[in-house]
């Protein structure tokens, strides 16, 4: 393979976060378990990959310490945040010890596997590792997705948006399910 990174210029690390952060996104916190040690960190970069068969992206930075927990057939679990659960999402971004800690629950995912989920989320996929690609600092880890979480709703996610949390202003949205047949 080609290796692309020879010759080309850098891009500027602040500048890339600040165009990529353009990008919105919801927010996650995914958990994986082991020894009976739970392990979570906020991420954004999730992204659906496969229907046939059910695959997601994560990845999460070499340096996590989540990392350690997630290797080839390992359970995770993907957990979407709601507009009231920022403060969940500054916990496991590493916020310990700026803020109280926020009230939390894990809930076992007994079908699944042995990753639980977290409490109060607007959705959740159950996931076991089934690929974990170099992605320079991080680790392109691809989820074979188990189960699924799909509580009732209203849907009102938490988002993030150049580099701030954001919500959804368009409040109608919140209460439809989404469309599982918005593009193939
Ligand atoms: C909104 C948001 C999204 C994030 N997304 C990711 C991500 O996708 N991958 C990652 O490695 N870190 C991401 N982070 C940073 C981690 O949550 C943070 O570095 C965390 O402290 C890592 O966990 P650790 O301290 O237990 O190692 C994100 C943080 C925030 C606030």
């Amino acid at each position: 393979m080609t290796d692309i990174t020879a010759n080309s210029t850098t891009v500027d690390a602040k500048a890339y976060r600040q165009t990529i952060g353009l990008f919105a996104t919801g927010v996650t916190v995914l958990l994986a378990e082991k020894d009976g040690e739970v392990r979570g960190m906020t991420a954004n970069a999730v992204s659906s990959l496969s229907l046939n068969p059910t695959l997601v992206i994560v990845c999460p930075s070499k340096k996590a310490h989540l990392s350690e927990f997630l290797h080839d057939g390992a359970y995770f679990t993907i957990n979407i945040l709601g507009e009231d659960q920022e403060p969940i999402s500054n916990h496991f971004a590493g916020g310990w010890g700026q803020t109280e800690v926020p009230e939390y629950e894990f809930i076992p995912w007994d079908a699944a596997g042995t990753a639980p989920r977290l409490g109060g989320c607007i959705g959740a996929l159950a996931c076991c590792v089934y690929r974990i690609h170099d992605g320079g600092d991080h680790w392109i880890v691809v989820g074979r997705v188990l189960d699924l979480h799909q509580p009732s709703g209203p849907y009102r996610p938490l988002l993030f948006y150049a580099g701030k949390y954001d919500q959804l202003r368009r409040q109608e949205m919140a209460h439809l399910m989404p469309s599982a047949d918005a593009y193939e």
